[in-house]
């Protein structure tokens, strides 16, 4: 190109020179996953040694209870801290009110019981939220088109209390009810759960990106109208600020922005401003996107995939919710 001359070039200054080697790249790396960051989503089906494809999510399968013990024990082999449990919950046992959410023997008590007892090591933490157990795959309970919030909460407490009994250690309210953290954490601590953790799904927005967590846990098909009048506007960032505050205030002991990727920015603004311990949900719709394009040959599995739990780290996050979690972590053990 003619006019510029070498000499106009400030080269006082040459980033590049810090990338020119492996070994200088990573001399001054600003942040690394690892196996420590993950929890692992599964899903748990009725049956015995049954695993079943999720058609929209390749690779993830539902899981009967002796898998997912199974799973529980690979995790732990791998290092992975904790396992999230989603159940799909036979059809004929959800109804209007989602009472299957406070029966003892529900196939998500079972699923804990059955991993804190032979898996004692992990961590295991359950969904609070009615939509696996209701007729119209709301969150909460509902009186004519609206989702009443009050009453829901009643119910979130005996679920809480329900799954704490079961043994679980952590509490996910995904529910974005107002006021259930607190309502929550005294019922736990009025039962003598006080150890019992609390994971706040704090930022939850009415996301798309769902979708195939819905076929996953069966609630897709049953869901009536949508989630716009709990979960959170996409266009806004503020409001996430004053959920966040909110759980936090109410006793929540970790808080979570989700989905995870198309979020980032919320992520590193939660961590900014509370420095609280923040996770981020890598959700069912990212999960089922890269593998549609890697599927396609459209992208690389393992760099890709990589990439993308990096971005949570950068973006100020202790930990994520994903479903490469067991991929991740044999990369990690096998040296990145
Ligand atoms: C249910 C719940 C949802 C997810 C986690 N808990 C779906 C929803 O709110 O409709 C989504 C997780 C994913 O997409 O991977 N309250």
């Amino acid at each position: 190109m003619a006019g510029l001359s070498t000499s106009s070039l400030d080269l006082t200054h040459r980033p590049r020179r810090l990338r020119r080697a492996e070994w200088t790249r990573r001399l001054v790396r600003e942040n690394v996953v690892t196996t420590n960051d993950l929890i692992w989503p599964i899903f748990i089906i009725e049956g015995q040694g049954k695993r079943e494809p999720v058609g929209s999510m390749p690779g993830v399968e539902r899981l009967s209870v002796d898998e997912a013990v199974r799973a529980a024990v690979q995790a732990r082999d791998l290092g992975i801290p904790a396992l999230a449990l989603f159940p799909n919950t036979d059809p004929g046992l959800r109804n209007e009110t989602g009472s299957e959410a406070l029966n003892e023997n529900n196939l998500v008590c079972r699923a804990v019981r059955a991993i804190v007892a032979e898996v004692p090591e992990i961590g295991v933490m359950t969904d609070v939220a009615l939509d696996p157990y209701t007729s119209h795959g709301q969150d909460g309970l509902m009186v004519g088109d609206e989702i009443v919030n009050d009453e829901t909460i009643e119910v979130l407490i005996g679920q809480s209390l329900n799954q704490a009994r079961a043994g679980c250690h952590i509490i996910a309210p995904s529910d974005m009810m107002d006021g259930r953290i607190g309502a929550i954490r005294g019922a736990l601590d009025g039962q003598g759960f006080e150890h019992v953790q609390i994971m706040a799904y704090a930022a939850k927005y009415a996301s798309a990106f769902y979708g195939p967590f819905r076929e996953a846990v069966g609630s897709g098909g049953l869901l009536r109208g949508d989630k716009r009048t709990y979960q959170m506007d996409p266009a806004n960032s503020d409001e996430a600020i004053r959920e966040v505050a909110l759980d936090l205030e109410q006793g929540a002991d970790m808080v979570m922005v989700k989905p995870g990727m198309p979020y980032l920015d919320i992520c590193r603004r939660v961590k900014d401003e509370f420095g609280a311990p923040t996770f981020a949900y890598q959700v069912s719709g990212e999960y089922a996107m890269i593998m549609a394009a890697v599927e396609r040959g459209w992208l690389d599995h393992d760099k890709a995939v990589m990439e993308s739990l990096i971005a949570f780290k950068r973006a100020g996050c202790d930990g994520v919710l994903t479903y490469f979690a067991p991929f991740i972590a044999e990369k990690l053990a096998r040296g990145g």
